[in-house]
């Protein structure tokens, strides 16, 4: 068997403990080799600590190699496995409090914010893309780098002979959650889905072993009860009582529940505090915990344990390189070319539906119905203004940009479109391509 060999781009995230331990502990996709690459030297080197920790306590023979080198991280690779957020936590702090700023929603990955990260991502993304397809142009490129449409979108205009497939955990996150609360094994399950990347709809759960859809069930218990959100942080648990509000009013699809910004930006905007938003909270725990994980093992030769453990995030793209690998032909749900996926949507959209993975890559399901004008009208704003976006970034031009912030759905009009785009460009300044 052939040793693989994985780089995780991006390696100074929190997320990365979590993904390297769900690679040495599953028992399928073995690698002999797990590189860590970021540019950002501190962080890496943090990470570096607590990777070798984890595997030499848990006696794992991979191999691990840190490197701020590119040729060095990726030649001769299988598999990277992206999660880079261009401008760390530093910008989305900004991304999230510049439209707070105007009344606006201030989000990672939605509304302006999502559109001020999309700019840096397109650039980020695409350097990291120039390098794997100089270094290791036969590796696959598994991508969770947000926001994953904008830059799905990204790749498939400047390189769409890339190997590449966008993931996005979101929507095993609210199937693992629904099964938790409600008595359910997702094993057992058949979902049918539609939608944007981070804005879209179930169609159906058909669950094998009862032998029934559950989707209406499971939509009348989070109206009446709501999700079993223990243990969960606060933004999360309130982001699912959110929830909660879109099926009362909307309850003939079970909604992503990142929907919440674009059918209640007014709601979303009372419920934030400019003085600390997620990006504020996300530094005083999953990036505190690196430094003081880090701390304590230099500080204690006797260690045998830290606070890390496989996850959710990190098998799904491991079950998906998997399957590419080992030509399973699994269901996931990924971001592809629309192409008539969805039947009455713009061919040229990039959309988010269940697809089957194999060694040939992605093959995307066929809806076979139409949506409904609803969720079709919501849609086609979306990839309008995502699309405007992505324009702005090839044709450095200023005039795309404010349509694109123009016509995004949490806006009301172009004057504050205008004044967020302009205080965006200046803070963005070395991260942003120039527009004119
Ligand atoms: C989900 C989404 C990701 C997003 C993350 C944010 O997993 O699918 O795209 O980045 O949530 O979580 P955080 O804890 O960083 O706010
Ligand atoms: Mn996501």
């Amino acid at each position: 068997m052939k040793n693989i060999k994985v780089t995780i781009a991006g390696a100074g995230s929190g997320y990365t403990p979590g993904m390297v331990l769900s690679l040495l502990k599953n028992e399928y996709f073995k690698v002999s080799e797990i590189r860590l690459y970021d540019i950002d030297k501190d962080r890496n080197d943090d990470m570096e600590v607590i990777i070798k920790f984890i595997v030499e306590k848990g006696g794992y023979c991979t191999d691990i190699i840190k490197t701020e080198n590119p040729e060095t991280a990726f030649s001769g690779i299988d598999f990277v496995f992206s999660q880079i957020r261009a401008g760390g936590m530093k910008m989305r702090e900004k991304d999230e409090k510049i439209p707070l700023k105007y009344g606006l929603v201030g989000q990672e990955t939605c509304g302006l914010g999502g559109f001020s990260y999309g700019m840096r991502s397109m650039k980020g993304f695409s350097e990291l893309v120039d390098l794997i397809q100089k270094y290791a142009p036969e590796a696959w490129i598994l991508n969770y780098t947000n926001p994953e449409t904008i830059v799905a979108e990204t790749v498939r205009r400047k390189y769409p002979n890339a190997r590449i497939v966008n993931a996005c955990d979101m929507t095993i996150g609210i199937e693992e959650l629904a099964c938790r609360s409600f008595g359910y094994d997702r094993n057992n399950w058949i979902v049918n889905y539609y939608g944007l990347n981070h804005f879209g709809w179930y169609k159906s759960i058909y669950d094998v072993s009862l032998q029934r859809d559950v989707m209406p069930e499971i939509i009348e218990k989070i109206t009446m009860n709501g999700f079993d959100t223990d243990g969960m942080d606060k933004s999360w648990a309130l982001t699912y009582e959110n929830m909660r509000k879109i099926t009362k009013n909307f309850p003939t699809n079970l909604p992503n529940n990142y929907l919440e910004y674009y059918l209640y930006p007014n709601l979303i905007v009372e419920e934030s505090d400019i003085s600390y938003t997620r990006a504020n909270m996300i530094m005083d725990s999953r990036l505190k915990k690196i430094k003081d994980t880090v701390k304590l093992i230099k500080n204690n030769p006797n260690l045998n344990s830290i606070d890390y453990q496989d996850d959710l995030h990190g098998q799904y793209i491991i079950d998906i390189a998997d399957s590419i690998l080992n030509n399973k032909n699994r269901r996931f749900m990924l971001i592809v070319p629309n192409k008539g996926a969805i039947p009455n949507l713009r061919e040229d959209a990039t959309v988010e539906v269940p697809c089957y993975v194999n060694a040939k890559g992605v093959e995307p399901i066929r809806l076979g119905y139409d949506i409904p004008d609803f969720h079709k009208g919501l849609m086609e704003a979306q990839v309008a203004s995502e699309k405007l976006l992505v324009d702005a970034f090839f044709e450095n031009s200023y005039q795309k940009a404010l349509e694109a912030f123009t016509l995004n759905q949490t806006v009301p009009n172009s004057d504050v479109a205008k004044k967020v785009l302009d205080e965006m460009i200046v803070e963005n300044k070395d991260y942003w391509v120039e527009l004119r």
